[in-house]
């Protein structure tokens, strides 16, 4: 059972919800009456945008990126490719990009700096999950729905070798599962 990889659960199904209606209220009187893109970062961030979105109150469409910064390990290489880009220009546009979480900082901080050099109208980010300890690069951060302490999180698009993403909450993986047995 997945349930039976998890140490606990840091942030609850309900909590999510909560926060993500409020960011969602806070992100349509924003961009009242304005165009928005919502780009997400896949694969994590897609479980937060589909809740995200269908919270907005505002007319918006959606584009996808996908990046790679880390491989099979949990450690962030500082590494940044570009797996699949976006489907249309944003020149003009006010684009959201919407993150599951930001760690290091450096993909966000690869994603602005090549996005920002195709002229958008606006250019922001929100992430669902900020962990700020573990940042080597800084980010100014529009939305953030949760700071969370420097533990590895799973669940609500947050993968370990491409599982848990399913799980309905952010948890935390039991350490002996991704830590070397001694
Ligand atoms: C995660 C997350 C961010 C990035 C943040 O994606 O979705 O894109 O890491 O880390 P950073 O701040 O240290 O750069 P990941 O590369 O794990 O891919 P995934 O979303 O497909 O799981």
């Amino acid at each position: 059972m997945l349930l039976d990889d998890v140490a606990e659960i840091l942030i609850t199904e309900e909590q999510i919800r909560q926060r993500t209606r409020e960011l969602a209220q806070e992100i349509s009187r924003d961009y009242e009456g304005q165009d928005l893109l919502l780009v997400c970062v896949l694969k994590g961030g897609v479980v937060f945008l589909v809740d995200l979105m269908r919270e907005l109150t505002i007319p918006h469409s959606v584009d996808f990126m996908a990046t790679s910064s880390y491989g099979a390990s949990t450690e962030s290489s500082g590494v940044v490719r570009i797996l699949k880009d976006l489907d249309a220009p944003i020149e003009g546009r006010n684009v959201l990009i919407v993150e599951d979480i930001i760690d290091t900082g450096h993909t966000l901080d690869y994603l602005t700096r090549i996005l920002r050099e195709r002229n958008p109208a606006s250019l922001r980010i929100c992430t669902l999950l900020n962990k700020q300890e573990r940042r080597e690069v800084d980010i100014p951060i529009d939305y953030i729905g949760f700071n969370i302490p420097n533990k590895f999180v799973i669940g609500y698009g947050l993968d370990f070798d491409e599982l848990y993403r399913n799980l309905a909450f952010v948890g935390v993986l039991k350490p002996e599962l991704y830590e070397p047995q001694t």
